[in-house]
């Protein structure tokens, strides 16, 4: 017994540790602009509606990674059509602000 509460002290210790990593850009901000996203990014399932393909999870996603994929799709480091149209349309402010709105999001799976 004494073992297992020494590792849900550990666990919880990390999951407090994990959990700035979205300290930056603005979290209310980026829901809103993240709104135009929601068509094909907002589905439970993680598909869109029509035509369904598959979107990539990015509820719960690592700050930094996003903010890289956005502004890759933006600078067409990343050259998917569909987003780097969405990210071109993005400010370097839009992509931290959805980063930090996004990362805030429960990691469904
Ligand atoms: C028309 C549908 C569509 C819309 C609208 C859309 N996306 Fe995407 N998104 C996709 C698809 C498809 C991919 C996978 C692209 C790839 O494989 O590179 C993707 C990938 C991404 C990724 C990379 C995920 C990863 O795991 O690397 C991010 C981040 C993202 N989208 C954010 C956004 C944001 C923010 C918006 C709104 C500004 C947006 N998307 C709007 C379809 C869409």
């Amino acid at each position: 017994m004494r073992q297992l509460t020494a590792v849900v002290l550990a666990l919880s210790a990390f999951a407090a540790a994990a959990a700035p990593a979205y300290a930056k850009g603005d979290p209310e901000r980026g829901e809103v602009v993240f709104y135009t996203c929601t068509g094909c990014h907002g589905i439970a399932g993680y598909f869109n509606s029509y035509p369904s393909y598959r979107v990539p999870k990015i509820g719960g996603q690592n700050y930094e990674y996003l903010v890289a994929a956005l502004t890759a799709y933006q600078s067409g480091t990343r050259s998917h059509p569909t987003m780097r149209a969405q990210g071109e349309s993005l400010s370097a402010q839009d992509i931290e602000d959805i980063a930090s709105f996004l990362a805030l999001q429960k990691k469904a799976d």
